[in-house]
């Protein structure tokens, strides 16, 4: 079929934290490579995200944070949007679901369906927090899997095995936000049937002509289906969220996977009056980019409200990325596990493409990938300084040596084999690019231009024109292999800055200014061309394209992945401590860095480097709590020779009688650092069980104060 034009739709994130590399690599990234992608084909796109801001992570992030749910989408909405705009994902528009157009979209959507007696409207027995006065719906309501025994999932999801659950599914149930045992209580809402959609979907989908989507996506559907779908409630008991626009709906606001899809359209109609052209003509067609925790909502809900409205488009593939695990372990918000956008383009300012390039390269396109800082540095100073930027490089600076800062002629009679091989690959990496971004597959799509660039670099070591410049008293008329050599370096460089286009828009913005050729030239219809670049047209200069990443950078990262993560907490921990200022707040431990868990096995050290370590036995004399701090304790230590202070993060664990006494083992030589105003010299060595309680690390026998640990 051919589509006159295209809608491409990325999830919306949540506007309850910033977005890190794993949302990038995931979803935005491959959909902002195939949104440029349109563009310099010159096909007809537009491009749809937005904050989600309605549902529970966005209540539970404001008990958290003890502000208003307004202020949370508020903030995280701007911190959001510049994140991407900073690394270049490019939407044509970026709203939000708190937006008056949205509500109106939203209830009209629903209004529609309820006019047509679509829900079944049923009155239920739902947990309910009493302490809260609140209806434990979602990730409100924890308990233990069903599946696979996970003792953290939440009423809807179990994050471990992807589960899709119900409230009543749980064992275990108790309340996210109290230490209250859930009661049930009687409520009504509104339910989709499902049920009643299992055969459209099973056409549409299994029988359907879906074998253009990816293994997983088809897989997951697939397997819903086929385990027999059910009603699902699309409205619930909340303040926060759209209004359910009946009379008799009080304190009823619509589900947010009902609402947050429906933000796509009302996105579109904020972007363009033309938005039904996009959402309801059958030459569109429409995708939706998504990681692989989104799958059911865009393939099997989604689509059947469409399909129950009628008179929109539905997906014509829905490309889900599985998810990017950083240094070896899953991402975790929660433990502040996770590299983040923000924080990313000011510790690397000019560094979008590099980030796209190494997220690009490892994309968790078939299964889970990992993120390493490490390869991070191997990556960009391997493939993207030593084989793109270098050739690039070489090609400008040869040509001001050799060629007088012009584009020199091609003389065609000269042409040998290599040239011609390569000048077909140009065409060939045309084709392989294109093929693959028509496909969703961009790692290969990026292999494919690396490759091409390999390929260059190879002629021009081959053809070593400044080895043949060396021959010029004697043989004048060699310039005229140089002259060819380099006409077809710069043709290729030419031609590289439009496949990279998609993938690394700065750098292809930047060989543009380099070239001095109008954005223009990146249109994909001119890839493939040898004539991008005019016979003795000057040139700028060659700016370096990439810097190579130094040790010193990638060990700061790793240091900061590593002094950012909280604390695990104890399960027995998860329950408001009453002495907290905030009651409501569910106690996530910020690490002192006595009591860090090294998630990540270390790099292997010298025994001279471990010998650096000064570490003794100290007794603790006194103990007491820090004021304003609820989980440092400040230490006395008996040194032997010496009386210490020691400030360590371990107030949530022991109270400060319970420790007196005991002996410890001390990191003697630490740089002192103030915590609170108390200046701490030394930190204490803890085990930390996997169920996160915390163990001294403390000599069997009594030892001498001060002795040394070895
Ligand atoms: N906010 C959801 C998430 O982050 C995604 C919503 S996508 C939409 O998982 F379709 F609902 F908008
Ligand atoms: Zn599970």
């Amino acid at each position: 079929m051919d589509f006159k034009r295209y809608l491409v739709t990325a999830a919306l994130p949540y506007a309850n934290g910033p977005v890190h590399i794993g949302h990038l690599a995931g979803c935005y990234l491959p959909a902002d490579i195939y949104v440029r992608y349109l563009r310099a084909r010159k096909r007809d796109v537009k491009f749809i995200c937005g904050t989600d801001e309605h549902g529970v992570p966005i209540t539970i992030r404001a008990m958290k944070e003890g502000i208003t749910p307004q202020d949370v989408v508020d903030k995280y909405h701007a911190i959001i949007k510049e994140s991407f705009a900073d690394i270049g994902i490019s939407f044509d528009i970026f709203s939000r679901t708190s937006n008056k157009i949205h509500a109106e979209t939203s209830q009209a959507f629903f209004m529609n369906l309820f006019n047509k007696g679509v829900f079944d409207e049923r009155e239920s027995e739902q947990y309910y927090d009493e302490s809260k006065g609140i209806f434990l719906a979602d990730r409100y309501i924890i308990g233990t899997c069903p599946v696979c025994g996970n003792n953290n999932a939440y009423g809807d999801q179990c994050e471990k095995c992807g589960s899709t659950l119900s409230p009543e599914q749980l064992l275990n149930p108790h309340s996210a936000l109290s230490s209250a045992v859930p009661v049930k209580r009687k409520t009504k809402h509104w339910y989709f049937p499902l049920d009643k959609y299992e055969e459209w979907l099973k056409e549409w989908i299994v029988d359907g002509k879906r074998d253009e989507w990816k293994a997983n996506v088809y897989g997951q559907c697939k397997s819903w289906i086929d385990s027999g779908l059910q009603p699902r409630a699309m409205t619930r008991d909340s303040t926060w969220g759209v209004p359910v626009p009946l009379p008799d709906a009080k304190g009823k606001v619509l589900y947010v996977w009902f609402d947050a899809p429906i933000g796509y359209i009302s996105a579109t109609k904020e972007l363009t009056n033309q938005w039904s052209d996009y959402w309801c003509e059958k030459d569109t067609k429409l995708v939706h980019f998504i990681g692989k925790d989104n799958i059911v909502f865009h393939c099997i809900i989604f689509p059947a409200m469409l399909k129950a409205h009628g008179g929109f488009v539905l997906p014509e593939n829905v490309p889900a990325n599985e998810f990017l695990n950083i240094e070896g372990e899953k991402v975790s918000t929660s433990r502040n596990w996770a590299v983040w956008v923000n924080e990313y383009v000011k510790d690397f300012p000019d560094q979008q493409d590099t980030l796209r390039y190494v997220l690009c390269a490892n994309a968790p396109e078939n299964k889970d990938n990992d993120f390493t800082w490490k390869d991070f540095q191997d990556r960009i100073n391997n493939e993207l300084v030593n084989i793109f930027g270098n050739f690039v490089n070489r090609a400008f600076v040869l040509m001001h040596k050799l060629c007088n800062g012009r584009v020199p002629k091609l003389h065609i009679d000269l042409m040998d084999d290599a040239d011609r091989a390569l000048m077909q690959e140009i065409m060939n990496s045309k084709f392989k690019v294109q093929n693959c971004l028509e496909h969703y597959k961009f790692r290969d799509g990026l292999f494919e231009v690396i490759d091409l660039a390999r390929r260059a670099n190879k002629y021009m070591q081959d053809k070593q024109p400044w080895i043949t410049a060396k021959t010029l008293e004697e043989t004048p008329a060699n310039q005229a292999l140089i002259d060819n050599c380099l006409h077809i370096c710069l043709q290729l460089t030419a031609n590289l800055a439009i496949l990279a286009n998609p993938f690394l828009p700065f750098t292809a913005k930047k060989m543009c200014y380099m070239m001095k050729v109008v954005d223009r030239m990146l249109e994909w219809e001119n890839a493939g061309k040898m004539d991008l670049l005019k016979i003795n047209y000057p040139l700028r200069a060659p700016e370096l394209l990439f810097r190579k990443i130094e040790d010193t950078e990638v060990a700061a990262q790793v240091e900061k992945l590593r002094n950012n993560l909280k604390q695990a907490i104890p399960a027995k921990m998860e329950t408001p401590i009453k002495t907290q200022e905030k009651t409501t707040e569910t106690v996530k431990t910020e690490a002192a860095p006595e009591t860090q868990i090294a998630l990540v096995k270390k790099a292997e050290i010298s025994i001279d480097e471990f010998s650096k370590m000064d570490l003794r036995v100290g007794t603790i004399l006194k103990a007491e709590k820090v004021e304003k701090a609820d989980k440092l304790l400040k230490l006395e230590l008996d040194m032997g020779d010496e009386i210490r202070t020691v400030v360590s993060g371990i107030a949530l664990h022991f109270k400060p009688e319970e420790i007196i006494g005991k002996q410890v083992t001390v990191v003697a030589n630490l740089a002192p650092r103030k915590m609170r105003g108390i200046e701490s010299k030394g930190m204490i060595l803890m085990a930390q069980n996997p169920d996160g309680r915390l163990i001294f690390v403390s000599p069997l026998e009594m030892a001498s104060p001060g002795s040394e640990v070895r």
